[in-house]
């Protein structure tokens, strides 16, 4: 097997809202220099955090710009998912390489979203602030309304997902089937874990892309649905959809 070139680490973590502390970078900088593997760090979703501090960034660690770079978005941070407006910082060699390619591929972005961004960036930061209450808003109306439907769900510290182990009694039928359940008889749309690669099995992802209102209704389905079920003696699997 040829060897890996690159180690590429996302934290706040799509899809497992799983966030890294400075010791766990310090550990990967360290196993990368080892082994002699560049490191990518994901960071879009530095800005959605739900404690009083930022996720710290893997450059933080000494000596890390030696073998990594950071990516970041406008994405998550300023609702511009799609514009395709980001930075990159770290490694000067990487960056260089990165922009020679992009050099290649295109000539820049279409100039009013370039503005825009602009402005986002060295405009005043309360959207920012705002923005964050809002998917914690929005995280705790899920996080409680599971909770009442009889679904117990690790409350997300970061990014804009839970990642909701499946109700033991549903376990058995993974989490494709279960999702798809879900989809049918509580018209609840999640991604199922297996989607993101067989260590995903066994969780589905929870966006929290809807309002609070939306949420809501979403939990009582699932509360009706959960309900249902658990008068019956199996979990209702729809033949058609197996
Ligand atoms: C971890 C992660 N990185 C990057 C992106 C995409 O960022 P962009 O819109 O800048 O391509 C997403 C969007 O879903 C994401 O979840």
């Amino acid at each position: 097997m040829p060897k890996p070139t690159a180690l590429i680490v996302n934290f706040p973590s799509n899809p497992t809202a799983y966030l890294a502390d400075l010791d766990f970078y310090r550990e990967i900088v360290s196993f990368a220099r080892r082994h002699e593997i560049w490191v990518m760090s994901d960071l879009a979703y530095a800005e959605i955090y739900f404690h009083d501090r930022p996720p710290p960034s893997l450059l933080q660690v000494p000596g890390a710009k030696e073998i990594a770079v950071e990516f970041t978005s406008l994405s998550k941070t300023y609702s511009m998912p799609g514009w395709r407006m980001g930075f990159a910082a770290g490694n000067p060699r990487l960056i260089s390489a990165l922009a020679r390619m992009k050099s290649y591929l295109d000539y820049g972005a279409f100039t009013p979203i370039q503005v825009a961004a602009t402005a986002a960036l060295n405009g005043p930061q309360d959207c920012v602030a705002e923005l964050r209450a809002l998917y914690r808003e929005r995280r705790d109306v899920l996080i409680r309304g599971l909770a009442n439907a009889g679904w117990q769900v690790p409350s997300p510290e970061g990014s804009m997902f839970a990642w909701a182990p499946i109700p033991p009694r549903y376990a058995s039928l993974g989490s494709l089937e279960f999702s798809k359940l879900l989809l049918e008889r509580a018209k609840v749309a999640v991604s199922p874990g297996i989607g993101f690669g067989e260590h995903g099995e066994g969780f589905v992802r929870i966006a929290l892309v809807e309002n609070s209102h939306r949420l809501r209704q979403a939990c009582r389905s699932i509360r009706a649905f959960l309900q249902a079920g658990s008068n019956q003696a199996e979990p209702a699997l729809n033949t058609a959809s197996v």
